[in-house]
């Protein structure tokens, strides 16, 4: 079955008595949601929905099962929120980011291919806002059999096998009385990854419990898939020690690069054109080398603040793109310091 086709979620079909008819209205709304074939290609599950809204998975997985013990109300009015944002951000075209091949995606491209072919672990630790989850997006966009699982800091292993459950579309053994034990999750998962070209990738891998990543290895070792852990910095100490949290992991990584401290020059020259393509103006080498010394190794500095602010606070009220607006917006407006020394110089 294809990761494009998850299970399709059903509404409940029982209710504890907090449920008011208003609320099953809005749980009914976000379900046909999900299962709306344009959000699923856009990557909604869930779990991604609890967490853009806030609320802890393990509450919403509840709420949207209908056993919520307590008013479910202002929950849902967050997931709804979340939901009217997303289709407004798509109308202002604030989604449409332009993909760049950095370092950072040749990082993790080289573990995904590893873990895929030689069915093993993978290990990809950069610092934060260098382009990971980016980087593992687009690698889950561009091959059907990659399964990409985001994690949350509360992600309990009940949570995490839910999540793989409905992106693998695996079918699990329900009772009228249970949403399906983590046993049974796991047989399911096992099942509908065995003898297939799968394999996973687990994206902030540094915030589950450690019983995640143990699942995760039973999974890998049972169903003979290949994994991929991404995360930060924090993430290759936690597995690298053999006696440590999650020392039995280490023995199965079979790719493990260097950590990232940051992007390169050149992906920072490539970005800022990238995302400054469809600006009219021109991009010199002192421009450019502006927005690299005050991105401080930062893609999510320079896409997300350093570009947006020098468009708002420079280009739309009419002044020139020079390196003094650059330095100038970075420093004044979101108060990063201009480096003395150039990085990486
Ligand atoms: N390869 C890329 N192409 C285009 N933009 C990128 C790329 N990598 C990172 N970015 C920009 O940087 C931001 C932060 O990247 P992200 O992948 O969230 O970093 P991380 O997961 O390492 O914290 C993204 O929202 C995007 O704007
Ligand atoms: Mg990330």
């Amino acid at each position: 079955m294809s990761k494009k086709t998850p299970n399709t979620l059903t509404y409940p079909t029982s209710w504890t008595a907090k449920y008011s008819s208003k609320d099953k209205a809005m749980i009914r709304r976000i379900v046909d949601w999900l299962n709306d074939t344009s959000n699923i290609e856009k990557g909604w599950t869930r779990t991604l929905l609890a967490r853009q809204a806030t609320i802890s998975s393990t509450t919403f997985h509840q709420i949207m099962d209908g056993t919520y013990p307590s008013p479910p109300t202002s929950h849902l009015k967050k997931a709804i929120e979340v939901m009217e944002h997303d289709v407004e951000r798509h109308e202002r075209g604030v989604h449409a980011k332009n993909f760049v091949e950095t370092s950072v995606y040749g990082a993790v491209l080289a573990a995904c291919k590893r873990a895929h072919i030689y069915r093993g672990f993978a290990v990809v630790s950069a610092f934060v806002g260098t382009g990971k989850t980016t980087a593992v997006k687009h690698y889950a966009k561009e091959h059907e059999s990659a399964v990409l699982v985001e994690a949350t800091p509360d992600m309990t292993a009940a949570i995490l096998l839910a999540e793989i459950v409905e992106l693998t579309g695996a079918v699990v053994h329900k009772s009228k009385y249970t949403q399906g034990t983590k046993a049974e999750k796991m047989r399911a998962i096992i099942t509908a990854l065995k003898g297939t070209d799968r394999m996973l990738i687990l994206d902030e891998a540094e915030t589950v419990t450690p019983q995640c990543l143990e699942f995760m290895r039973r999974i890998s070792d049972k169903a003979e898939v290949g994994v991929v852990l991404s995360g930060t910095e924090r993430l290759k100490p936690l597995i690298k020690d053999p006696r440590g949290r999650f020392g039995q992991i280490s023995s199965r990584v079979i790719f493990w690069p260097q950590v990232i401290k940051g992007i390169t020059e050149l992906d920072a020259n490539a970005l800022t054109r990238a995302a400054m393509k469809d600006d009219d103006v021109e991009l010199t080498d002192e421009i450019l080398d502006a927005f690299w010394q005050m991105c401080d190794g930062s893609a999510r500095v320079l896409c997300n603040s350093l570009i947006p602010g020098v468009r708002d606070y420079g280009l739309n009220k009419g002044k020139e793109l020079t390196p003094e607006l650059v330095f100038g917006v970075g420093n004044k407006l979101l108060g990063f310091e201009r480096p003395k020394s150039p990085r990486g110089k």
